[in-house]
């Protein structure tokens, strides 16, 4: 992992993600998670101030060890006990069925082979499990779609593989969850291009 990835991204991340239109979306996606949750692409830890109170302990992961060294300090200051490790989330490393919720905050759009990460996600909830998401990716505005499809390659470079223009939801259902609610908006204080959001819960049948 080179300089940019491991010491420029945490602290751009950290930064850009720490803003009151994401905290806002994270208070509410998070608001029924429950059991035993997972979280992939944690980043430096910013959902875990969200988690409802009943949750008491995460097991959480990500690729990135710049970023995990951030989320050091969040996760000692945390009432909830967090098992962070150093994982990537297209290949698990956990039992069918295990989890009750896996959780993911604009991770989705940088997952370079999603599919797998999202088919992971499939097998290791239970039936009846619950995947919870916060995600930009591509606009329904045409007019929108074309300036994404511009800066997608620039965004890729500067975002650590960040993509503009992923169809979450679709992808989502794809791996063969299905849609229990769902909603698409632009984020307040992000530019459009950046900011149509794909935020729900889809269930494992
Ligand atoms: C934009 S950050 C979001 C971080 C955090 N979820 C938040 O909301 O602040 C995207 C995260 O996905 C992680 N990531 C990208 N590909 C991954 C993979 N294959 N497995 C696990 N994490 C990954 C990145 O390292 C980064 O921490």
């Amino acid at each position: 992992m080179g300089f940019y990835a491991n010491v420029i991204i945490p602290i751009l991340f950290d930064k850009v993600m720490d803003i009151e239109p994401i905290n806002q979306a994270r208070r509410e996606y998070l608001k029924e998670v429950s059991g035993k949750v997972l979280e992939i692409g944690f980043g430096t830890g910013l959902n875990l101030a969200f988690y409802p109170e009943n949750i008491e302990k995460i097991i959480t992961l990500d690729t990135n060890t710049g970023l995990d060294r951030k989320a050091k300090k969040r996760i000692e200051e945390s009432r909830i006990e967090v098992d962070n490790r150093i994982l990537n989330a297209e290949t698990l490393p956990f039992e069918n069925d295990e989890f009750d919720s896996v959780v993911s905050a604009m991770t989705l759009c940088s997952i370079k082979n999603i599919d797998s990460a999202l088919r992971e996600v499939h097998r290791v909830l239970k039936p009846g499990g619950k995947f919870f998401f916060m995600d930009h990716g591509i606009s329904s505005e045409p007019k929108i779609r074309k300036w994404q499809k511009f800066w997608n390659p620039v965004q890729k470079i500067i975002g650590d593989g960040c993509h503009l223009t992923r169809e979450i939801r679709e992808l989502i259902e794809t791996s063969g969850l299905k849609m229990d609610s769902f909603r698409n908006y632009y984020m307040d204080e992000v530019p459009k291009t950046h900011g149509f959001i794909y935020q729900g819960i889809a269930i494992k049948k």
